[in-house]
């Protein structure tokens, strides 16, 4: 103990020793942005302070590591080598003693937390310290971080800012979802990603490798999992699909082991199982007849739970996974299971029955329970997203919350350790609109009103990369980048040193590097945000870039492009178009936003059923804001009605002769969202009397896969009467029809804008 104080003031005075002459140019400021910020580094360091004097980093260096920590150069050590043409011998540090000749020293400081380091960077060197591997490799990032954005070409060699940096991450968990199962990733891809979390100091790959459309992971004892499993029919009759041998996996998880990335497999159970039910359909309920998914969605062809083989299957198949696998955890899904075939098999009542469970949900807790017993018994533990909470949580469970974050309250009131990753931050998948950059930025793992002596259980995040519409590796880094920078910075950054307009100038110091890189990154945010007013029954839209420093120019009814000024009066049906340009180059392509020119823009209709909060349109003005939606049903201009029919009157406030009414509708039944079965149009003088005008069907077939607007329009120019309010209503076909692979559930209907012409426009 002695020892080790005496060691830790020795080497504080050398570290203040080594820096010396070098005077502090500025401290962090949190809101502005310094020189501090120009540094690139992200995550931003917990403490750093930068002095006026720099240190230049070439191909003389002379490197020294204590044993223990060596390892952690060793990669930049190839790098440089590999750049610099020679090699560089790493001498061993028998104790803490610093030499000047040693220009990068790897010193360890028991004091420090596992992933905890020091940077020091002096006029005459740097020294780096950390207590374990992990800590020094982190640290060894920063260093590389601050290597790539002050390097000179001209003698290739680094000119290092001195400064002083004291770090260690916010939260243990810092994970990123990979889904290779909806499209596949070569083990290429995977690589390149585990170098990028790396660098910006994640350190969990959440390895998402079976699911409907697609078993990913060769298993010995089950070929055809691989054989059959791994491969789907797509739409235009090719086989598509592949997968990792064990090789393939052993290879990744070194490589990941190697940058110091935990990589969790998830194996999905019992949903989400469709693709090795294709394979092995004697695990299945009904035994036959399932093919590999060709489509997105929930599917009901889950594993048997009344089967005792099933279980076999499984626990064969997790014991090989942990063969490959040195995670302490193992993910096994849990979501998304629809209960419909449990409901009608003998072999899964019976099980209800005999194991005394109430109900299908203490069925999949069952299911679960049984699962996590047998990863306890080889030392393991289980994660599950937080679908494994209903029926009862299995007694050791993670739960990684992913539908909000109250479930993830729920399972840290009940002592669960817990990983967030709420829709609403965190699914990548998602555009721009829904997730920006900043939106990532603003994500907090720890939710507001959970008891502070709960914080603890809160492990950290991930952010999730579903791929269902993500086909390919430019797509998948268009989706991933620069949001995962914010991730990375809100998992390790305390939150009351972040602050966004200087990290957004740290995030545009980082794309030389992605592009160097072989990172095709994406947008910071939507080029533009419409804003719509509504004054005296005229719509104006206001136009706001999405991110800071965007021109805009725009176009309506005519196709002259101009430079926005002022809000644009919303006079004519017609579509808007906005172009964004950053110093003069455009920023992001033409968004396009169609609009409705009509009698009833303005007016707040009355509600006789009530649209659901998810979906919204804008609010209660939604239905007449003129806005049109676009085949995104998450455009923010669709009002859904969830299991109820819409039932809506608009006053047009005075008597009036109507010539035309229209209304947009959406069918998504992957979504569950259908076209109404029938619509119903009435009108009023005095809201007393009613009178039809008419019913109509939509034309396309509600089984009808894909997605479709369709408008129905009533047109009753002839014979048209005066008429004060409007009475629209659309029938909802109430619950998803038995064909459906979610059967009974409530459905929706997708509305977008009510028009109504009368003879005064
Ligand atoms: C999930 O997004 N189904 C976890
Ligand atoms: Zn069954």
């Amino acid at each position: 103990m002695v020892i080790r104080a005496l060691a830790k003031t020795l080497f504080l005075f050398i570290s203040i020793h080594f820096i010396l002459g070098c005077s502090e140019i500025k401290n962090t400021s949190k809101g502005n942005i310094s020189l501090v910020d120009s540094l690139a580094l992200i995550p931003y360091p917990q403490h750093l302070e930068i002095y006026n004097a720099s240190f230049l980093l070439d191909e003389s260096i002379i490197v020294s590591a204590h044993p223990k920590l060596k390892g952690a150069f060793k990669l930049l050590q190839n790098e440089l080598e590999k750049s610099w043409n020679k090699k560089i011998s790493i001498k061993t540090l028998e104790s803490n003693e610093l030499s000047p000749e040693n220009n990068i020293q790897l010193l360890f400081d028991a004091s420090l937390d596992k992933e905890e380091y020091n940077l020091n960077i002096g006029e005459q060197g740097i020294q780096l310290s950390a207590s374990f591997p992990v800590g020094a490799f982190w640290g060894v990032q920063s260093l590389k971080q601050l290597m790539v954005s002050n390097y000179t070409e001209e003698n290739n060699s680094y000119t290092l800012p001195c400064l002083s940096i004291q770090d260690k991450p916010a939260f243990e968990h810092r994970g990123m979802l990979l889904d290779v199962c909806r499209h596949f990733f070569d083990k290429e891809v995977v690589k390149k990603y585990i170098d990028l979390l790396a660098f910006y100091k994640m350190n969990t790959l959440h390895w998402h490798l079976t699911e409907d459309q697609g078993w990913r992971i060769e298993i010995k004892k089950y070929p055809k999992l691989t054989e059959i499993g791994a491969w789907r029919t797509d739409t235009s009759g090719n086989k598509y699909g592949g997968f990792y041998t064990q090789d393939d996996i052993r290879e990744i998880v070194q490589y990941a082991e190697a940058r110091h990335i935990t990589v969790i497999p998830e194996i999905e159970l019992p949903g989400h199982a469709q693709a090795a039910l294709a394979a092995y359909p004697q695990y299945s309920c009904i035994e036959k007849g399932i093919e590999v998914v060709n489509d997105w969605g929930v599917f009901k062809e889950i594993y048997c739970a009344g089967n005792d083989s099933t279980f076999l299957f499984l626990e064969n198949i997790l014991t090989e996974v942990m063969e490959l696998f040195p995670s302490e955890y193992i993910h096994i899904g849990g979501d998304e299971a629809p209960k419909f075939r449990w409901e009608h098999c003998a072999k899964c009542q019976k099980r209800i029955e005999e194991e005394g469970l109430h109900d299908e949900h203490e069925l999949q807790s069952y299911f679960i329970t049984r699962i996590e017993k047998f990863l306890n018994q080889n030392g393991r533990k289980l994660i599950g997203w937080d679908e494994i909470l209903e029926g009862g949580l299995s007694p050791n469970a993670t739960v990684q919350s992913w539908r909000g974050m109250d479930n993830g309250i729920e399972a840290a009131h009940q002592n669960h350790q817990v990983i967030m990753s709420p829709t609403s931050h965190c699914y990548f998948d998602y555009d721009l609109k829904a997730i920006d950059l900043e939106k990532v930025y603003q994500f907090n793992p720890i939710p507001e009103g959970l008891d502070a002596d709960k914080v603890h259980l809160i492990k950290g995040g991930e952010c999730n990369l579903w791929t269902e519409h993500i086909p390919n590796e430019a797509n998948l880094d268009r989706k991933t980048f620069p949001r995962m920078l914010a991730m990375s910075e809100v998992l390790w950054t305390y939150p009351e040193k972040r602050s966004f307009e200087p990290f957004l100038e740290r995030v545009r110091h980082q794309y030389n590097y992605l592009k160097n890189e072989g990172v095709k990154y994406g947008l910071e945010g939507e080029a533009v945000r419409l804003k719509s007013n509504n004054k005296d029954g005229q719509i104006y839209v206001e136009l706001k870039p999405g991110v800071p420093g965007l021109d805009l120019k725009y176009a309506y009814v005519s196709d002259t492009f101009i430079k926005y000024e002022e809000p644009i009066v919303i006079n004519k049906t017609a579509s808007l178009k906005v172009q964004a340009y950053r110093n003069n180059t455009t920023y992001g392509d033409v968004f396009e936003q169609s609009f409705v020119h009509h009698n009833a823009l303005g007016l707040k209709p009355i509600y006789l059923s009530s649209y659901n909060k998810w979906y919204t349109a804008g609010g209660e003005y939604g239905l007449t804001d003129g806005f049109k939606g676009s085949i995104d049903f998450r455009d923010g201009h669709w009002q859904g009605f969830w299991g109820e029919d819409m039932d809506v009157i608009i006053d047009l406030k005075k008597p009036s002769t109507l010539q035309n009414i229209q209304a947009g509708f959406y069918q998504y039944n992957n979504a569950w969202i259908f076209f109404p079965e029938v619509v119903e149009v009435f009108s009023s003088i005095d809201s007393l009397v009613w009178e039809s005008i008419g019913t109509t069907m939509l034309h396309t077939a509600p089984e009808k896969r894909g997605k479709f607007t369709e408008t129905v329009q009533f047109d009753i120019q002839e014979n048209s009467k005066a008429a004060r309010y409007i009475r629209f209503k659309a029938k909802n076909v109430g619950t998803v029809p038995s064909w459906h692979e979610a059967a009974g559930s409530d459905a929706w209907i997708f509305v977008d804008e009510i028009s109504i012409e009368t003879d005064d426009l």
